[in-house]
């Protein structure tokens, strides 16, 4: 240890010969092994340091902050930051940064295969010939709804929505259509084939609905049981986002009770903990927030952190400059957000 050097804390292992770059201009304190924190966990971690390199189980606010007068930097692995209390980190002059686009596509790629998987029953289907229960072949054995040609809607159409609008547009003819807090500009809405319809036509029409917009306290349920009370009945939902969007015992009764046909989800409101509710039904497909889960991606993912967390603490080629700043991407680009989510940001708007 050095006097001079930064102090930087890495909450969890991540990939060792990545976040070993930290250790050319800062002093390490890197987990060694996956745990979770509670709040004065965090705050013991953050006291002295002069940076952090956190993922999502991190919560970090005002209480945490308190006792880091030093910290400069905050580098969230992952394009959601909902962990992130940034007008507290805003009024500490502590610069927060986030790892978009590198995600995009193996996002979207998730979103896809879970919509598959529900809309086809895959995974029911293969508990099923598990068990033992398939007798023979018979005609009506897992009768699903088709993907090609249906409806696609999608709800946020950042560069996550939009990966996936392409996908259903492009490889599998579907009616696209969306709902954002803005409407693309005419050139996306040709690429993606997607069109812009209101909230509730969206949940209307939509035979698959896939939900990519922000979490926070507006969107907090938006998915409820009036929401899902206006789905088709044979429609499929789909989560990648953020659990909060979802009133999930409301999306479990209607599951449970014919009003929708299937469900996919990959986050959940209290995860690590699932809903006995949710895990109880043979129509959902249940994934443990495995979006960017591909090696290249999360490699790619912690290499932007890290390139963040340097140029933030005044090294590399892009010293003072983090090539994806969170405040100022969510000032600047509030219209075309992805999983953002913050619980507050700059301009105090979503
Ligand atoms: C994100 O980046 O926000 C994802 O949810 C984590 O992979």
């Amino acid at each position: 240890m050095s006097g001079d050097r930064p102090r930087v804390w890495v909450s969890q292992p991540l990939f060792d010969d990545i976040v070993g770059q930290l250790a050319a201009h800062c002093d390490v304190n890197a987990a060694t092994a996956v745990r979770q924190y509670d709040a004065a966990a965090i705050a013991a971690a953050l006291r002295g340091a002069d940076g952090a390199l956190v993922t999502l189980n991190e919560r970090i606010g005002a209480d945490e902050l308190a006792g880091a007068p030093r910290l400069r930097a905050v580098a969230n692995v992952g394009v959601g930051y909902n962990n992130l209390d940034i007008a507290a980190l805003d009024a500490r002059g502590v610069i927060a940064t986030n790892t978009p686009d590198v995600l995009t596509e193996t996002t979207a790629d998730l979103g896809f295969a879970l919509l598959m998987a529900a809309a086809r029953r895959i995974t029911e289907s293969e508990r099923w010939l598990r068990e033992g229960r398939w007798g023979q072949w018979s005609f009506s054995t897992m009768l699903g709804a088709d993907i090609h040609g249906s409806t696609l809607g999608i709800l946020g159409m950042g560069r996550i929505g939009q990966g996936i609008a392409r996908r259903g547009h492009h490889g599998f003819g579907m009616d696209v259509l969306y709902h954002n807090r803005s409407r693309l500009p005419a050139g996306v809405e040709r690429e993606t084939g997607a069109r812009c319809v209101d909230f509730d036509a969206l949940l209307a029409r939509a035979d698959h609905l896939v939900l990519v917009l922000p979490y926070s306290q507006a969107s907090h349920h938006i998915i409820d049981a009036a929401a899902l009370a206006k789905m088709k009945p044979t429609a499929t939902l789909v989560n990648i986002a953020r659990g909060g969007l979802v009133d999930e015992l409301a999306l479990a009764d209607a599951l449970a009770n014919g009003r929708l046909a299937a469900a996919g989800l990959d986050v959940y409101e209290g995860e690590p903990d699932v809903r006995p509710e949710l895990l109880a039904l043979r129509n959902v497909v249940l994934t443990p927030h495995i979006g960017s889960a591909s090696l290249a991606t999360r490699r790619a993912m912690v290499q932007l952190a890290v390139d963040n967390l340097l140029a933030a603490l005044g090294f590399g080629p892009q010293a003072g400059h983090p090539p994806t700043p969170v405040t100022a991407r969510t000032t600047a680009k509030a219209a075309t957000a992805d999983i953002t989510g913050a619980v507050k940001t700059a301009n105090g708007k979503r």
